[in-house]
């Protein structure tokens, strides 16, 4: 009459075969988005030196990457411009011959299979390196709106598949919307970096695309990560402005929200590992301080169990390698 009375949750985990007959999660290559960086010039694959492993390409070396990623079931890239010119308005951003727009006609053209996004933001081609146009040391919200509508359309008519908006002015995607549907890209969907938070885990990124603010931060215009009702209005307002993905940046410290954002909205919901993400870990393990494999599949898979539909991520190639081998 006296005996203990307790669960047995070791029962399911007692074997390896039995273990995967009850995963409730999976990673699959086709989770994974790879961050392309391309760059002006010639025979260039230059390590960025914060980032182990990511690459800055020239146009000639783009379909090796493209290839390898298919050839490892990757179905997305997403690509990000490291321009020569930069200006006060960005307008290598827009240019039809920028480097985004070029690299997107080679993709399209070569690999049509491959999903290319366009990351849509004005700071690597701006000489002050903020996201939108400056005035009086400030950085305005409307004007910035044109130049952004106008980057996303030039990026849909080189071929870009997904417009992905990452600056952060309020109604970025309604207007995007709007210059994509009156250019007659009313099929080309938006990913809007719905949440993007302030943050110093986009260090790396920033070395690697030439994108530091001249002056200031960035706080004017991404969240302040002690945030999270903020976060659930600025999915709201992509939402109701016509997003068909929403991102949530950066992943790792922001698992929570990712996970109401997913519960509160019926849309693919996309996690962005950033770039200090990634150099942390690889900076531990080059150190030998942890199982770098291990580790990689851990964080990925925490991703999509908290909602993400989709990552964007720098080990994308070595993670679907990895899936491969098991
Ligand atoms: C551009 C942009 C940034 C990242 C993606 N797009 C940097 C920033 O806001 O400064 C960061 C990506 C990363 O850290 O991996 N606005």
């Amino acid at each position: 009459m006296n005996e203990l009375q307790f669960d047995r949750h070791r029962r399911l985990r007692g074997s390896d075969s039995l273990r995967s007959m009850v995963r409730e999660t999976w990673l699959r290559p086709e989770d994974f988005i790879y961050p392309l960086f391309v760059v002006e010039g010639e025979n260039i694959h230059r390590e960025v030196p914060s980032m182990p492993g990511v690459y800055h390409v020239s146009l000639d070396g783009v379909m090796n990457e493209i290839n390898e990623c298919q050839s490892l079931g990757i179905k997305s890239v997403i690509l990000f411009g490291v321009p020569k010119e930069k200006d006060a308005v960005g307008s290598q951003a827009y240019a039809e011959e920028g480097i985004v727009q070029q690299a997107t006609r080679l993709i399209k053209k070569e690999a049509p299979d491959m999903v290319v996004v366009a990351d849509t933001c004005l700071c690597q081609y701006t000489d002050h390196g903020h996201c939108g146009v400056i005035e009086g040391g400030k950085v305005l919200n409307d004007p910035t709106l044109d130049l952004l509508a106008k980057t996303a359309v030039s990026q849909a008519k080189a071929g870009a598949d997904i417009i992905a908006p990452s600056n952060m002015m309020d109604g970025f995607v309604a207007a995007i919307r709007y210059g994509l549907d009156e250019a007659g890209f009313h099929d080309v969907p938006i990913m809007s970096y719905a949440v993007k938070y302030s943050s110093s885990f986009y260090g790396p990124f920033r070395d690697a695309a030439h994108s530091s603010p001249q002056f200031g931060d960035r706080k004017t215009y991404q969240m302040d990560p002690a945030n999270r009702l903020e976060a659930l209005r600025e999915a709201d307002s992509d939402v109701n402005e016509g997003a068909d993905f929403l991102i949530v940046k950066p992943a790792l410290s922001y698992l929570d929200i990712m996970r109401e954002v997913k519960d509160r909205h019926a849309l693919p919901v996309v996690a962005y590992n950033v770039s200090g993400e990634y150099s942390m870990i690889k900076a531990a393990a080059a150190n030998g301080w942890i199982n770098e494999q291990e580790v990689i599949l851990e964080k990925l898979t925490s991703m999509k169990r908290a909602g993400a539909d989709l990552i964007i991520t720098y080990h994308a190639k070595e993670a679907s390698r990895w899936l491969k081998d098991q």
